[in-house]
């Protein structure tokens, strides 16, 4: 053959396939909205009947006899029955597998589970897949969304709980005094007094709290000296740890200094001494232990340990739980020293304070359960 032929066999076919192109494309544009089934037979027929364009076109060139012309028109008829056919399954099978992601969608709208796709091509196996971490997710923060909103409810309730019991003393030891009839009118003073500060002391608890959970905490960081923060700790613990004849003991490893803020370290320290004091028995020893973290020296491990008899090993997750004050728990005849005197805020308030600072808070018992020990592990 020519060179010549070869160039104007060439042009023809691609005139023929070109118009044949633009006429799928067209139809392709028409046809946008119908099912996937009918714009892949649609893709495979355009394939066929280019070729079938191209030919024709050369048979017009007389390049091609009328019996050659015969063979390709039968064989390209074939061609694209088959096509269409093939095209039509593919097609089925694209609109089954998407509908098994749309079934999937609808289950997720409805709060119901489908595992992933497993059957289909990548991308719609890929869509799945992304539509049921989707899922994961969400189920995961309407879970969190059920927690928060339980806690607040229950919050709202301890709260009501803890203010009415004083309020009612505060009330009647008031009566008492206008009407005259309080025996010992210095202890009813007394008495009111030390109310007075418990209810400070929760609405303190309180405005923390709402201030750790509403992330409006402001930190001001600053260099500590660890060994002047547990000092003042302990001597501001000292009067309480000497009424109840609890020893105090410190350790502190020599010009140990980290980044913190100061008010909120010294909270965490003085809230886990006075839980320690509060559940050691008399002549029992508390001790406030401070060192770099054994194997991380960039990390400052301070402990305090106590003689409280060992927790519970389903409890040592839970006494960080906002208002949980175990098996005492807001009963009317828990004991003097157990959870009665305080709110179940404490530790949480330790926890927000340490995680605000990117450390980590956790307890531990001590051996032949004698005690537990609190770790606060911080950044140095
Ligand atoms: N050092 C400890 N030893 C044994 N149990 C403890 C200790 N610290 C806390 N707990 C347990 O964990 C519970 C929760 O402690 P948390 O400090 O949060 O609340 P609280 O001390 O009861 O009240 P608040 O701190 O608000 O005055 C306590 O009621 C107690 O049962
Ligand atoms: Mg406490």
């Amino acid at each position: 053959m020519k060179v010549a032929d070869a160039v104007l066999i060439s042009l023809v076919a691609a005139g023929a396939g070109l118009a044949v192109g633009l006429l799928g494309l067209l139809v392709a544009w028409l046809t946008r909205r119908w099912s996937i089934r009918w714009q892949l037979t649609l893709a495979a027929t355009v394939a066929v009947l280019t070729v079938f364009g191209g030919v024709l076109g050369v048979a017009w060139l007389m390049f091609l006899s009328g019996h050659d012309l015969l063979v390709i028109t039968v064989v390209t008829s074939i061609a694209v029955v088959v096509a269409i056919l093939v095209a039509l399954v593919i097609g089925s099978a694209m609109v089954r597998w998407s509908g098994a992601v749309q079934l999937q969608a609808r289950q997720m709208a409805l709060g119901g589970h489908q595992p992933p796709s497993e059957s289909g091509p990548r991308e719609l196996r890929s869509l799945s897949a992304e539509l049921a971490e989707t899922q994961r997710r969400l189920e995961e923060a309407s879970a969190r969304e059920a927690r928060l909103e339980e806690s607040r409810r229950e919050l709202i309730s301890w709260v009501a709980h803890d203010l009415r019991t004083p309020l009612a003393g505060l009330r009647a030891m008031a009566e008492a005094l206008e009407d005259g009839i309080a025996a010992d009118p210095h202890r009813y003073h007394q008495r009111i007094r030390v109310e007075v500060e418990r209810l400070a002391r929760l609405v303190d608890d309180l405005f923390e709290l709402s201030r750790i959970q509403a992330g409006a905490l402001t930190l001001t960081p600053e260099p500590v000296l660890l060994g002047d923060l547990v000092s003042e700790a302990l001597a501001g613990a000292d009067p309480v740890a000497r009424e109840r004849r609890v020893r105090l003991g410190g350790q502190v490893e020599d010009g140990l200094e980290i980044t913190a803020d100061p008010a909120s370290l010294s909270r965490v320290v003085s809230n886990l001494l006075m839980n320690a004091i509060r559940h050691t028995p008399a002549d029992g020893t508390v001790e406030v232990r401070c060192r770099l973290a054994p194997g991380d020296v960039r990390s400052v491990d301070l402990s305090v340990s106590d003689g409280c008899g060992g927790l519970d090993p389903g409890d040592m997750e839970r006494v960080f739980d906002l208002g949980w004050q175990g098996s005492y728990a807001r009963t009317p005849t828990a004991p003097e020293g157990a959870g009665a005197q305080g709110a179940g805020f404490g530790l949480a308030i330790v926890k927000g304070l340490v995680d605000a600072h990117r450390g980590r808070v956790w307890v531990e018992n001590l051996p032949a359960a004698t005690g537990c020990r609190f770790h606060v592990r911080l950044p140095a």
